[in-house]
């Protein structure tokens, strides 16, 4: 099938199934061509609350979809490849968290959303990049415990007068990026700014002009007169703004593909909603208490 028959037949079924169709920025680009929305993990939650359509299908990781049905209970929610997942996601389970809020008795847990619904049942708030710092400097405590990503806990650390106490988990794609290569970056492009994500190491969002979401990089990217940018996340994001904007030049720091980010093709998409598969489906005990972090987070943001 071509890449347009495969478009025609997908607007086909979500007019027959009102399905909605969300992907991550970092999608690759025939599925992010098929979307009715791309974003970051705040927006897409803010999509997934707000649409009207009974059917979601959503181009991400595990972890983003089951937002989504946490928001829209009564929806279907559906995923291309149910195998995409979030490997720090996985890095803490509810009986680790279980633990480590016994060890700190009375402090607030704030999970980023890159964690599973179980793992959000026994959170107090969520958050995302985008709103991490305002999030945790919202808390009405001096310490909170920060899961998974011990980065980005790192930088909310910095930027809140809140102790906080770190899980130690951490992207595999992002910690690829390294200070020495963007060194050589930023001495080969003197004129180039570096942009990064918050899930990078310190001594790399030291050496950033901006550290951002994904769509604040992108934001950022679009409005900003720098010809050349080196961009330090995963490259799905980087292809997409070059050919955004091919007036400006876009570097990619190496080693940064997210293999989950990349399992969802156009042709699963299709086979998504031609056999409705493969629905996302949470405990409803679990949804309920997991629902609250996400809905305390949305409130703040
Ligand atoms: P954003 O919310 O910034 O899009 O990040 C999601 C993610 O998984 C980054 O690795
Ligand atoms: Fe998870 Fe990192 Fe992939 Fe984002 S880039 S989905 S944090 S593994």
């Amino acid at each position: 099938m071509t890449a347009e028959e495969t478009a025609r037949r997908v607007a086909e079924l979500k007019a027959e199934r009102n399905a909605v169709i969300l992907a991550h920025n970092y999608q690759i680009a025939e599925v992010q061509e098929l979307a009715d929305f791309r974003g970051d993990s705040l927006g897409l939650s803010q999509q997934a609350a707000a649409t009207d359509a009974d059917v979601i299908v959503f181009c991400g990781v595990h972890f983003m979809a089951q937002t989504a049905k946490l928001l829209s209970p009564e929806k279907t929610v559906l995923m291309p490849d149910p195998g995409a997942g979030c490997p720090m996601a996985d890095m803490i389970t509810p009986e680790q968290l279980r633990r480590f809020k016994a060890e700190h008795p009375g402090a607030p847990v704030v999970a980023y959303v890159n964690t599973t619904a179980e793992v959000k049942a026994e959170s107090d708030i969520c958050c995302t990049s985008s709103n991490a710092v305002q999030v945790v400097q919202s808390l009405d405590a001096d310490t909170v415990l920060f899961i998974p990503d011990m980065h980005l806990a790192d930088w909310v650390a910095r930027h809140t007068d809140k102790q906080v106490i770190a899980w130690g988990g951490y992207c595999p794609t992002h910690v690829r990026i390294n200070p020495d290569t963007v060194r050589y970056m930023q001495e080969q492009h003197p004129d180039a700014i570096f942009i990064v994500h918050p899930e990078a190491r310190r001594e790399v969002l030291d050496m950033a002009d901006l550290v951002a979401s994904t769509s604040g990089m992108a934001k950022f990217a679009h409005e900003t007169d720098a010809r050349e940018i080196i961009v330090g996340t995963e490259q799905g994001l980087v292809e997409r703004l070059q050919v955004e904007l091919p007036e400006k030049t876009f570097y990619i720091v190496p080693h940064t593909v997210c293999p989950n980010m990349k399992k969802t093709t156009a042709a699963k998409v299709l086979a998504s909603l031609e056999n409705m598969q493969y629905e996302i489906d949470i405990d409803p005990e679990i949804a309920e208490r997991a629902r609250r972090a996400v809905e305390r987070m949305l409130e703040v943001s």
